[in-house]
């Protein structure tokens, strides 16, 4: 990962020649050091630049990196006041103040336990009446922040990121997507009556997430090996909008060993963390 240096917006992501220009995959042994290990990598960005634009997804990988994102505000004081924030989606007919929402979510696990300015948090209405409106809108507002600094990604066991179900194009726009079965029954589980979970949301596109300048994606948990193995080392497809990222100039992935377990060059992926000099500081406890 790049320090965070600062730089314009390169929405054709086309970076000086030796910057960048690179994914790279971090193995930690479990779910807890993987998380720190993001949990750093943000703050120090931060530090860097305190009105980072930081790009955030929401499920349940990402609850334990909130946790420690909160502990670094209390115990470091790691400061949010300038920060502002960008989700990647939000579902279509839930209001914001439903215990379902990713507004909600964010708010139990972040917004309301570090000092970010409620006015720097921004996701898609999913109420608007006009979607479409909404979804340029909301691309806009991006735009106007002067684009996201470093997007955080999760990984869905369809392969999406955000809600980019397969098929997504990868030039796509934050838009209203129909979400598979998969990922209903997937996240249905999280609801009282599953029957009330949404079967649309709102997304930032493929595209959209792509011009992050610097990515982070965090995947946990043996579950997601499969999927892992094929967005990171398998071919690009639309079939798999996660191994999209493979695009980018500057993106990290940061894995468990159990999701990790299932990808062929581990062994490089390892000897990059132990050997490599960006790593240092972070190989220490
Ligand atoms: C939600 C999002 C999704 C999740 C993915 C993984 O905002 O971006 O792509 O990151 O579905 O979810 P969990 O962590 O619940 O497996």
């Amino acid at each position: 990962m790049a320090t965070y240096t600062g730089r314009e917006a390169d929405p054709g992501n086309q970076r000086a020649a030796g910057r960048g220009d690179r994914m790279q995959v971090i193995i930690r042994p479990t779910a807890e050091e993987a998380s720190w290990l993001v949990a750093r990598m943000i703050g120090k960005c931060l530090k860097a630049k305190p009105d980072l634009v930081l790009g955030l997804a929401t499920g349940a990988t990402m609850e334990r990196l909130y946790a420690l994102l909160v502990k670094l505000h209390l115990s470091d004081g790691l400061d949010f006041s300038l920060c502002r924030t960008f989700n990647l989606d939000e579902y279509v007919g839930l209001p914001a103040d439903s215990p379902y929402s990713y507004r909600h979510y964010m708010k139990t696990h972040l917004f309301d336990h570090v000092n970010l300015d409620p006015r720097n948090t921004h996701l898609p209405d999913g109420m608007a009446k006009d979607l479409g409106a909404e979804c340029v809108r909301y691309e806009e507002t991006i735009k106007r922040s002067g684009g996201v600094d470093l997007q955080l990604l999760g990984l869905g066991k369809v392969g999406h990121i955000g809600f980019n179900e397969p098929l997504s194009a990868l030039y796509s726009r934050t838009r209203e997507k129909a979400l598979t079965p998969a990922t209903i029954a997937e996240n249905s589980r999280m609801f009282k009556d599953p029957a009330e979970m949404p079967r649309r949301a709102i997304t930032m596109g493929v595209g959209t997430i792509l011009e992050g300048r610097e990515m982070i994606m965090l995947v946990t948990g043996t579950a997601k090996a499969e999927i892992l193995a094929k967005a990171v080392e398998g071919p690009i497809t639309s079939m798999i909008t996660a191994s999209a990222i493979q695009l980018h100039p500057d993106c990290v992935v940061v894995a468990d060993e159990e999701a990790a377990s299932k990808l062929q060059a581990r062994e490089y992926y390892h000897w990059v963390f132990d050997n490599e000099p960006e790593w240092t500081e972070y190989r220490k406890k």
